[in-house]
């Protein structure tokens, strides 16, 4: 927004009631807890509210609740979460992938497959650099493996951006070198593609984790990764419970350091934020 329509843009302010129907609702079907996120929930929605004609948050809500095509509901999430993402983010879940599991996958697997579900992949790093991994891992014998990646959001906004694949210079900054050179196809803007075969690895999907799986099998690698920091306990610990109903044995789930999975969980711990299935 410029600062014209900024000041142009008078702010619009919550009620407490209005304050609690969004936070429940929200709270109610995504899981989101924005019972702190008051001045945010102020500033970053109500230039929407403006543009839409609305006075009120009330009359806004109401609106995104009515709307049967979706469209104003990821409007306003898009706006409310944080989508923030980038390559190589929490690198010890990369070297823990590369030294332990993908030998022992290679090692024991009599498939030659192993199914991968990257779940609140934001614009896709994560999983790009899942398949980056494995690829590199793998080199010539990767032909013989299938290791499709599922990704999944409940943003229409960062799914769209996921499938395009394309990124900044300074987007990239993390990757190595080398996989910047062998993954990634400069474009006349200045930007960056990841190639061809990256992007045949990982299927996009939009999917929210407050509702039930549906799966034709369980997953080897699930990363929840700076997810479940937008969930109070109760709905976390039933996410993660899901999540281990869809780990396969032996299978592992990778969570944001600065995140933890209760003490309910059935999950062993590994290492930090890396947990695993029992076989
Ligand atoms: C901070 S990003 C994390 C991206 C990536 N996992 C990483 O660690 O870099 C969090 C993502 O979780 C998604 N998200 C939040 N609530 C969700 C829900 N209920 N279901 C699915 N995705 C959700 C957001 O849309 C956002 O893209």
């Amino acid at each position: 927004m410029s600062t014209e329509n900024a000041a142009a843009t008078k702010m619009i302010r919550i009620t407490d009631k209005e304050f609690l129907d969004l936070t429940t609702f929200v709270k109610s079907k995504y899981g989101i807890d924005l019972t702190k996120k008051r001045v945010l929930i102020e500033s970053r929605l109500s230039h929407e509210l403006s543009q839409r004609g609305c006075t009120s948050f009330q009359q806004y809500l109401d609106m995104v609740k009515s709307d049967q095509s979706g469209n104003e509901m990821t409007t306003m999430l898009n706006k409310l979460t944080t989508n923030l993402s980038f390559f190589m983010r929490e690198k010890e879940h990369f070297i823990f992938l590369e030294k332990e599991v993908l030998p022992f996958f290679e090692k024991t697997r009599k498939n030659n497959e192993f199914r991968i579900w990257s779940a609140g992949c934001s614009s896709g790093q994560e999983a790009y650099n899942i398949a980056m991994l494995i690829d590199q891992y793998f080199g010539p014998r990767k032909g013989r493996w299938d290791t499709t990646i599922l990704a999944t959001d409940i943003s229409m906004r960062v799914l769209t951006k996921a499938q395009k694949g394309i990124y900044t210079e300074q987007e990239l900054s993390g990757l190595p070198a080398t996989w910047r050179s062998k993954y990634l196809v400069p474009r006349p803007d200045g930007t960056f593609q990841i190639c061809d075969k990256i992007r045949k690895e990982v299927v996009f999907r939009p999917g929210n984790l407050m509702e039930p799986f549906h799966f034709k099998r369980p997953f080897d690698l699930i990363f929840c990764r700076n997810v479940m920091i937008y969930f109070d306990a109760p709905t976390k610990d039933s996410i993660i419970k899901k999540f281990y109903d869809w780990t396969s044995e032996g299978g592992y789930l990778f969570i944001g350091h600065s995140e933890g999975i209760g003490s309910n969980s059935r999950y062993r711990y590994v290492q930090p934020a890396i947990y695993q299935r029992r076989s």
